[in-house]
């Protein structure tokens, strides 16, 4: 479904009445665009997807609700591997980035019940044709700034929408998503609430935590937010 503007395509969606249907829903515009944390996200009005998606995950139990982030980390990356010949990569947890520039961010909102997953939804904010970027967000990059021309929107989404369901690739997932992190394997600089340190992405842990070895070897496990990249 395709509306013109609203506040936070996410908040559309989770303010809804509740449905068993899986629900797309994309806007041209947002007046109050959300990312991760407190985090607003900038978007020029008709240029990029904005995009919501509720789903039903019924079979993940909640302490793997990072397959969620995995799934949708590594569909994106392929959506843009159809557009571009560029590397792309995920820099943990889930964003998507093409030489070392952001081009995607994905917020993600599980509801639970019980030790299950209700439903999720995944909001999706997809560079396509901004050329300009006002907000101080580090290196923003677009589908049209890498390709050198614009790219329809709709055409965009509709190759994203008719990619494998989550369920169908749930049992590769893990190696897709790990193979294609940001800087793993590579001596890079991070901070933490110590402060800065060198060190190797190693993995992330099926729970979703980072796995850094410091320059001493000793392993230091991040959850979402408590290990920031320190990037030049
Ligand atoms: C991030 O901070 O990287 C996550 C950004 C997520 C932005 C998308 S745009 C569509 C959906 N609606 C929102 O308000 N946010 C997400």
């Amino acid at each position: 479904m395709h509306i013109g503007e609203t506040d936070s395509t996410n908040r559309w969606l989770r303010e809804s009445p509740a449905t068993d249907e899986n629900v797309a829903i994309w806007a041209d515009f947002q007046t109050a665009g959300r990312g991760c944390g407190t985090n607003t996200w900038e978007s020029e009005r008709g240029k990029n997807l904005l995009l919501s998606l509720l789903i039903h995950p019924t079979n993940i139990p909640a302490n793997r609700q990072f397959l969620i982030s995995e799934w949708i980390s590594v569909a994106l990356c392929e959506l843009l591997e159809s557009y571009i010949y560029n590397k792309v990569e995920i820099k943990w947890p889930n964003d998507i980035y093409v030489e070392g520039r952001k081009i995607c961010g994905i917020l993600i909102e599980n509801r639970l019940q019980g030790d299950h997953i209700k439903d999720s939804i995944i909001g999706i904010g997809l560079n396509v044709n901004q050329q300009e970027f006002l907000s101080d967000a580090p290196n923003p990059v677009s589908l049209c700034q890498l390709l050198g021309h614009e790219v329809d929107r709709e055409e965009v989404l509709q190759r994203f929408l008719q990619r494998k369901p989550l369920v169908s690739t749930l049992e590769s997932i893990g190696v897709s998503y790990r193979n294609r992190l940001f800087l793993r394997g590579k001596l890079a600089e991070y901070q933490d609430c110590d402060g800065r340190f060198k060190g190797t992405l190693l993995d992330v842990e099926p729970d979703g935590r980072l796995v850094i070895t410091d320059e001493e070897g000793r392993e230091r496990r991040y959850a979402f937010k408590e290990v920031q990249f320190v990037l030049r």
